[in-house]
């Protein structure tokens, strides 16, 4: 018998990424509004950020301004995995003084933030399609922002997944050179062990300090309730919260 060569499987290792990413990309069709409403307006709210080898990934060398993003100088909030944007809208409605970037993976998620946006007539809010670590860490000035959210980011409840939650000693290394002095880290979640694994992680991070007395922070007033938050809650999940300054 002649011997037959093992399969050849190509790849191109530049495309994997060096770290595990916290989300899984839904393909998610988009709806027609949803379709629109992108293709109308994705120029005037999401950032025109340069790809390295993954779709959501940020090219090296790749660095946005705020100032020159948002025609002008104003405190900078961002939010880490905005879902459909219901935190982050209603905070710019309420404060027309502040910018605000809105960063998500999921196209549908901002295309309704979008359509929101829209008809409430915001200026200060912007949108960006990547993944969040590489643009806090790569792409915005290092002391550039006022606040961070991440609010009911995935849980990855499984212990072989725990790699890949979003807030690690890693995420409170970037989250710390993203954010200017005094700047908060704001988090929610409604997952009990990943709640004390944010708290430990946090805790024990270089340049931040708990901006809460006791256990776990007052709930944040500026948080409206998602429907991440009402199915935690509904299920019987206690919902925590923490915020940490920046040193
Ligand atoms: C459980 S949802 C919560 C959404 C929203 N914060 C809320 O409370 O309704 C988590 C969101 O984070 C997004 N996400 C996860 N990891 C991300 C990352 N590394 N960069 C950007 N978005 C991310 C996911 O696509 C998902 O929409």
């Amino acid at each position: 018998m002649t011997e037959q060569p093992l399969p050849y499987k190509s790849f191109d290792p530049s495309t994997f990424r060096e770290k595990p990413v916290s989300f899984v990309r839904r393909s998610g069709r988009m709806t027609p509004s949803q379709e629109r409403a992108w293709n109308d307006h994705h120029a005037k709210y999401v950032l025109d950020i340069p790809h390295g080898p993954a779709a959501t990934s940020v090219a090296d060398g790749a660095h946005g301004d705020p100032e020159q993003i948002f025609g002008r100088r104003a405190p900078l909030v961002v939010e880490v995995g905005s879902g459909q944007g219901h935190a982050i809208l209603h905070a710019a409605e309420q404060r027309p003084d502040t910018n605000f970037l809105a960063i998500e993976v999921f196209r549908a998620g901002l295309a309704r933030t979008m359509i929101r946006a829209e008809l409430a007539g915001l200026e200060n809010l912007r949108l960006a399609e990547v993944n969040a670590p590489e643009l806090l860490e790569k792409y915005l000035p290092a002391g550039s922002v006022d606040e961070i959210w991440v609010f009911f980011p995935d849980p990855w409840a499984k212990a072989r997944h725990h790699k890949r939650r979003l807030v690690s000693a890693d995420f409170a290394r970037i989250a710390r050179q993203a954010l200017r002095e005094g700047g908060v880290l704001r988090l929610a979640t409604d997952w009990e062990d990943y709640a004390e694994q944010m708290r430990e992680v946090l805790d024990a991070a270089d340049g931040f300090e708990r901006d809460f007395a006791g256990e776990w922070a007052e709930r944040f007033e500026g948080r409206v309730l998602t429907a991440f938050e009402k199915k935690g809650a509904d299920k019987g999940r206690a919902i925590r919260d923490l915020a940490y300054r920046r040193l």
